[in-house]
């Protein structure tokens, strides 16, 4: 690589800081919600961003993670301890942010977090049609195990239609939450 150039890109990265941390409202709200919508897509009305947010908010177990390039989200998590298992949900990262691992520090962070509030074990779902997010996780030492996800929409989650979430036009990409 030509000097002048090695400089630039040198100083361009010693320039750009990298944080990860826990979510802030005030500052993260709408760049989290254009990377849902552009990561995910948009698939039933419990999966809308600003509704997951303020469901998570509720909760106040501060398990929620942000990535930040300066002050510019580029990825996301969200995490959750019941006292039993400790899940993932809504690893996202930017398109132009990818493989320069922030995913997997994504990851490491949220599972650090889990442990140190005493969780053993850390389960996630996708979907069966997600290869690459499968290889991603396999890469992370997650495996695959026999179990059936099973679930059911609680009675006024805004979306109560029998089936409607394998009805093909309702599905996105990946939704924030499976
Ligand atoms: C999956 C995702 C979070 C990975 O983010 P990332 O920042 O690019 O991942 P990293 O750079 O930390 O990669 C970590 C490792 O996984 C590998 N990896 C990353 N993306 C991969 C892919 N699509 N396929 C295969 N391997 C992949 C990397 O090569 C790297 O391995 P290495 O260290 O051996 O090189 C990102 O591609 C994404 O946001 N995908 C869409 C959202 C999604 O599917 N989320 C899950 C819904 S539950």
């Amino acid at each position: 690589m030509h000097r002048a150039t090695l400089c630039r890109t040198v100083l361009f990265e010693l320039a750009v800081m990298v944080e990860l941390r826990v979510y802030q409202d005030a500052t993260d709200r709408a760049q989290v919600i254009a990377l849902w919508e552009e990561v995910f897509g948009y698939s039933a009305d419990h999966n809308a961003p600003s509704l997951v947010i303020d469901q998570k908010l509720r909760a106040g177990d501060a398990l929620f993670f942000v990535c930040c390039e300066s002050d510019r989200v580029v990825g996301t998590i969200m995490s959750g301890y019941d006292g039993h298992r400790g899940w993932l949900y809504s690893l996202a990262v930017h398109p132009l942010a990818r493989k320069q691992g922030y995913g997997e520090r994504l990851v490491r962070h949220a599972e650090s977090e889990l442990a140190a509030r005493g969780c053993l074990k850390v389960n996630l779902q996708i979907l069966e049609s997600n290869k690459a997010v499968a290889t991603f996780y396999e890469r992370l030492g997650y495996c695959v195990e026999p179990r059936v996800s099973m679930g059911r929409r609680l009675p006024g989650s805004g979306d109560d239609t029998p089936g409607a979430e394998s009805h093909p036009q309702r599905m996105s990409n990946l939704p924030p939450s499976i």
